[in-house]
C-alpha cells in the first residue's frame, strides 16, 4: 500500500465515520482497516535535489512524512544517498518535526512550524503525508521538484516546490497551499522554505540599518534557541532588516573557504526567517512571509503560491557563493541583466525641489558635457493646487507644475533629445502627501486607520495597493508618462514611506479580513509591475525606497537596477556596496558622484565606477581640471563597464579587516580585469598597504600588463606600466597597488599580452 492508497483509506474512512457512526459493524471495521493502514510500513523515498556542486536529500520516513536528511556537497555517486540517514543518530520521538521538510502544527509537533492553518471547523490541526512527487527538467540547466503532501483527515494538499539552476548551484524554493475543504480555512502561517542542516557550529550573518547606514552587517554565533530576522514595516520593508543573510557551517566562512550558504526572500512586504539550533545542534530554517497581523483566508479549491526562497551554498567561501547568485540573476532574474546600462546625470542632490524649465535645460548640457547618456529628472516636477515644493505637499498629483515647468514633461523630452541626452523621470507613485488632491478625491485608496488620527512618514501616507481601483491609478501614472512621452527613457520609481495604522478600506468594503492587507499590497504591486512590463518590457528603471529601504530578488524581476542608499559619502558607499555585492551583481548598483563629502572626485568617482556610474552634481560647478577628470573617467568607465558589468568579482581585501578595500572584476575568458582599491582608514599608519594583493581570476600560464588609470589630470602613476608578469605571480605573489593618504583609490587595468 502506497502513501496515495493510505491517504484514500483515511479520508475513506472519514467518510464513513461522518454518515454511518451509529453502526456498530462500521466501527468494526474502521478498526481493521486503520489496523491495516497503520501497521504498514512505508516504503522510503528518497528525493535528491541536486545542482552541480550540491545536493538537499528528502526522505520520506516509515509513516510518510517528509523530512531533510542531508544538505551540502553532492555525492558522485546517487546510490548511496539512500544510506545518509543511517550514519546520523539522531533518535527521539519527535525527529520527524525537527527534520520536517514542511513543519505542520498542531498535531505531533511542537517545535516552532512552516504551516499553521485554522480548519473549516475550526480545528487547528495538520498533519502532512507523502503522496508524491514529480521531477520536470526546463531545459538543460533548470529543473523543478514538486512534492505533494496531504493531510489524511482534511485532504488540504501542499506542494513544496525546488526549481534549481545547475551550473548556478542556485535553488529556488516556495510552496502552494490548497484548500481542499467546502468551507474557507485560514491560515496563520504559510512559510515558503523550511530547511535542515547538519552541522557543528552555525555562524549567522545579517544585516541591519536605517536611512543612509543601510546594509550594517552582524554576525551571530547561533546557540540553542531561535533567532529570527524579521520585519513588520510594509513598504519600505527592509529599512532596518533585509531579508538576506549568510549561514556559515562549522566556522566562520571567509571570501574563499568555508561552507556557507547565502539566502534571502524574495519579497518585497513584511517576512520573517527564523534560525533554531536544535537538541541535536542541528539548524532549522523557516523563511517566508512574516506570519504578524497576516492570517490569511483560502476559500474551497483556492490556492496559495508563497515567495520564493532563494538560496546557494558554497564549501569555498562567500566569493564563490556570491558569484553563483550573480551568474544566477544576470542570467534568470534582473531585467536585462546581460545588457548594458545608462550612464546618467540625475538632478536630486544638485537641486532637490529648486528647479525649473530653465535651470534643467542648463543641467542637460552638463550631462552632455560629462558625456553621460542620460538626465535624470528627480523629485519636485508635478502637483499644482498644492505644488511639491517640498515633501510636505504634492505626492499623488502627477501633473507636470505650472510654474515650474510651463510647457511640461514632453519639451524637457525634446530638450534633452536635442542637447544630446536621453531623458529619465522620478516617480512615488504608491504613496500620497496628506496635502494633495488626491487625498481629498479619494482618502477611501488610503491606509490609514478610520477612526485614529494619522501617523505619516516623511509627511505621507501609503496607497492601498490591494485595491483594483489604486492598482489601475499606480498603473496609469507610468503609463500615461510613456504614452505622452514615447522616448522616455528610464523611470526611478521611489517608495519612502513605511505603513502605519494598516487599514484598508477596501477589504473592509469587500468583506475580506484585514490580516490580508500586508499580503494583498504586495500582490498588488507586482499585478501593477506585470502589467507594465508587459506593455513596456524594456525600460530601464531603477529601484529605490528612500535609499536602499526596498531591494530583494522578486522586485527585481521589473527592475533593472536598484539604489543602494542615499548615502554617497564614497567611504560609507564602499561598506555598503561591498555588502550588498554579496547578494546582486554590479550591473544593478546605481552608484552615484555627489558632492555629500569633500573627498577628491577622483576618489568619489572611482567608488561610483564599481557599479552602474551616475552624477548628482552641477557639472558647471565642477573646477576646469576636476570637470577634465570626470569627462576622461565617463570614457574609461566605458571601457571597463563590460568587465564591471559582466565579469566576475573577486572581493579581495575586506575594509572591515583591514584600511583598505580592494575589489577586482575579471572576465570570463580571463584576458581581462580590472581592480579598484581603496584607503578606508585615514588614520596614521606606516602604509596602508605594506603587502602585495593577491589577484584572482586569471590564467596563471598568461602574460599580462598591469597599468594604473582614471588618473587625475598631472598626476604620475607609482605603478610601472612597462612590466608584463605571469597570471601565476599575479595570483600567487600579487601587486601593490601603492595606496596611501596621496594615493587614496587606485584603479589598475589588467590586459592579457596576446602574442
Ligand atoms: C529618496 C531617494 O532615495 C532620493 O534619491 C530622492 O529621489 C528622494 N527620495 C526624492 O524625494
Amino acid at each position: 500500500m502506497n502513501a496515495e492508497m493510505i491517504n484514500k483509506v483515511n479520508s475513506g474512512l472519514r467518510k464513513i465515520v461522518g454518515c454511518c457512526a451509529a453502526g456498530a459493524q462500521f466501527f468494526l471495521l474502521l478498526l481493521l482497516m486503520i489496523a491495516s493502514a497503520s501497521s504498514f510500513a512505508q516504503a522510503i523515498v528518497t528525493i535528491p535535489i541536486e545542482t552541480q556542486k550540491n545536493v538537499l536529500i528528502l526522505q520520506t520516513d516509515k509513516d510518510a512524512r517528509l523530512g531533510i536528511v542531508y544538505f551540502g556537497k553532492r555525492l558522485s555517486n546517487k546510490l548511496e544517498y539512500d544510506a545518509i540517514t543511517k550514519q546520523f543518530h539522531l533518535i527521539s520521538d519527535n525527529m520527524l518535526t525537527f527534520n520536517s521538510a514542511y513543519t505542520p502544527a498542531g498535531t505531533f509537533n511542537l517545535l516552532e512550524p512552516a504551516v499553521q492553518i485554522t480548519h473549516a471547523d475550526g480545528n487547528m490541526s495538520l498533519d502532512l503525508k507523502y503522496v508524491s512527487s514529480e521531477t520536470k527538467k526546463l531545459d538543460e540547466n533548470i529543473t523543478v521538484t514538486s512534492v505533494l503532501l496531504r493531510d489524511p483527515l482534511y485532504l488540504d494538499e501542499i506542494t513544496l516546490f525546488y526549481k534549481t539552476y545547475f551550473k548556478e548551484n542556485v535553488v529556488e524554493q516556495w510552496s502552494v497551499i490548497k484548500n481542499s475543504e467546502k468551507k474557507p480555512i485560514r491560515m496563520q502561517k504559510y512559510a515558503s522554505a523550511n530547511l535542515y542542516f547538519l552541522a557543528d557550529e552555525y555562524y549567522l550573518t545579517h544585516y541591519n540599518g536605517t536611512w543612509g547606514n543601510e546594509m550594517k552587517p552582524e554576525e551571530d554565533h547561533l546557540t540553542h534557541g531561535i533567532k529570527s530576522i524579521d520585519t513588520k514595516l510594509g513598504t519600505r520593508a527592509n529599512l532596518m532588516e533585509p531579508a538576506t543573510f549568510m549561514v556559515s557551517f562549522d566556522k566562520p566562512a571567509t571570501e574563499n573557504e568555508g561552507k556557507v550558504l547565502l539566502g534571502q526572500l524574495a519579497w518585497s512586504g513584511n517576512f520573517k526567517i527564523d534560525f533554531e539550533v536544535d537538541v541535536f545542534k542541528n539548524l532549522r530554517l523557516i523563511a517566508g512571509i512574516n506570519p504578524y497581523a497576516s492570517e490569511y483566508t483560502l476559500a474551497p479549491a483556492q490556492e496559495f503560491t508563497t515567495p520564493a526562497f532563494i538560496y546557494t551554498f558554497s564549501d569555498n567561501g562567500k566569493g564563490e557563493a556570491s558569484r553563483n547568485l550573480h551568474h544566477w540573476a544576470t542570467k534568470y532574474r534582473l531585467l536585462d541583466g546581460q545588457g548594458s546600462r545608462l550612464t546618467l546625470l540625475n538632478n536630486w542632490e544638485a537641486t532637490y525641489f529648486d528647479f525649473d524649465e530653465n535651470k534643467l535645460t542648463g543641467l542637460f548640457k552638463g550631462a552632455k558635457k560629462l558625456g553621460v547618456d542620460m538626465f535624470l529628472l528627480d523629485d519636485g516636477w508635478f502637483g499644482n493646487k498644492y505644488p511639491r515644493n517640498g515633501d510636505r505637499s504634492g505626492l499623488g498629483d502627477w501633473q507636470e507644475n505650472a510654474k515650474k515647468l510651463p510647457h511640461g514633461i514632453g519639451y524637457l523630452v525634446k530638450e534633452a533629445n536635442a542637447a544630446g541626452v536621453k531623458f529619465g523621470i522620478w516617480v512615488e507613485p504608491e504613496m500620497v502627501n496628506p496635502k494633495s488632491e488626491l487625498y481629498e478625491k479619494h482618502k477611501d485608496w488610503v491606509i490609514t486607520q478610520p477612526d485614529r488620527p494619522e501617523k505619516y512618514y516623511r509627511n505621507q501616507l501609503v496607497l492601498d495597493l490591494s485595491n483594483p481601483a489604486v492598482q489601475n491609478f499606480v498603473f496609469g501614472v507610468l503609463d500615461t508618462l510613456f504614452t505622452k512621452n514615447p522616448t522616455l527613457a528610464f523611470v526611478k520609481w521611489d517608495c519612502n514611506s513605511v505603513i502605519f495604522n494598516a487599514h484598508s478600506a477596501y477589504l473592509q468594503k469587500m468583506g475580506l479580513p484585514q490580516s490580508q492587507l500586508y499580503v494583498d499590497y504586495v500582490k498588488g504591486l507586482y499585478k501593477v509591475l506585470e502589467r507594465l512590463r508587459a506593455k513596456y518590457p524594456t525600460v530601464p528603471m531603477m529601484l529605490c525606497s528612500g535609499g536602499g529601504g526596498r531591494v530583494d530578488y522578486a522586485a527585481l524581476q521589473y527592475f533593472t537596477e536598484y539604489w543602494p542608499s542615499d548615502n554617497t559619502d564614497p567611504v560609507e558607499r564602499i561598506f555598503i556596496q561591498w555588502e550588498n555585492s554579496y547578494f546582486y551583481p554590479a550591473i544593478a548598483s546605481c552608484n552615484h558622484v555627489t558632492d555629500w563629502s569633500n573627498l577628491p572626485i577622483k576618489f568619489r568617482t572611482d567608488v561610483a565606477m564599481m557599479g552602474k556610474l551616475g552624477y548628482d552634481i552641477v557639472v558647471d560647478k565642477l573646477s576646469e581640471k576636476d570637470l577634465q577628470f570626470s569627462q576622461q573617467a565617463v570614457a574609461t568607465y566605458q571601457s571597463i563597464s563590460d568587465l564591471v558589468w559582466h565579469g566576475d568579482l573577486y572581493r579581495l581585501v575586506n575594509p572591515n579587516q583591514n584600511p583598505m578595500a580592494s575589489l577586482m572584476f575579471a572576465n570570463l575568458d580571463k584576458s581581462r580585469a580590472v581592480v579598484f582599491n581603496y584607503l578606508t582608514n585615514t588614520r596614521f599608519m606606516p602604509s596602508a598597504s605594506p603587502k602585495p594583493i593577491q589577484l584572482k581570476g586569471l590564467d596563471g600560464a598568461k602574460q599580462y600588463t598591469v597599468k594604473e588609470i582614471n588618473l587625475y589630470p598631472g598626476v604620475k602613476s607609482s605603478i610601472n606600466n612597462s612590466n608584463a608578469y605571469s597570471g601565476e605571480f599575479l595570483m600567487t605573489v600579487g601587486i601593490n597597488p601603492d595606496v596611501n593618504g596621496r594615493r587614496a583609490s587606485v584603479l589598475l587595468e589588467i590586459n592579457e599580452v596576446k602574442k
